[in-house]
């Protein structure tokens, strides 16, 4: 059987799915949360069955923008409502 019009037709779409795919998806780049004595009471607490909207408020004591300040180009601002740190920075294994 040869590979006629409409079968490359849809090769080609096929092939296109699969790159956008791959190109949205991409490695885990954001930071994790470290694991260390700062961080090790999240940790923790998510090991205890706490949710991440649990912990998110406590990362302020520290992260507030002022003790310490976040990248420029940072895509949370403090100020702007309760900031959901753990729905971007998973907590490492
Ligand atoms: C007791 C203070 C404290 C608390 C509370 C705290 N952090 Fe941190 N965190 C630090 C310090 C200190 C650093 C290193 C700061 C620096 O690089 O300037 C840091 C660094 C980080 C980093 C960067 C790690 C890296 O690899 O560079 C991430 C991500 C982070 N914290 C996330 C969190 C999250 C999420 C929470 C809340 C669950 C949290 N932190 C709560 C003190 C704290
Ligand atoms: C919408 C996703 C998102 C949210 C919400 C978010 N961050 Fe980030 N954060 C990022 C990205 C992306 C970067 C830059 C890439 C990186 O370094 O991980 C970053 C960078 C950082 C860094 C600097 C890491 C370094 O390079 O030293 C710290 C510290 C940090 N975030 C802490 C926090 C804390 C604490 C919160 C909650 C108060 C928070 N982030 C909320 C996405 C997010």
């Amino acid at each position: 059987m040869a590979i006629g019009k409409r079968d490359w037709l849809f090769i080609g779409i096929v092939a296109a799915v699969i790159a956008i795919f791959v190109l949205i998806s991409g490695p885990e780049k954001t930071k994790r949360v470290p694991k260390n004595p700062d961080h090790q009471r999240f940790h923790d607490m998510i090991k205890a069955g706490k949710t991440k909207k649990e912990v998110d408020p406590h990362c302020a004591e520290c992260h507030d923008g002022v003790k310490i300040t976040f990248p420029a180009d940072h895509p949370a601002k403090p100020g702007a409502g309760p900031m959901r740190c753990l729905f971007c920075h998973k907590i490492s294994k």
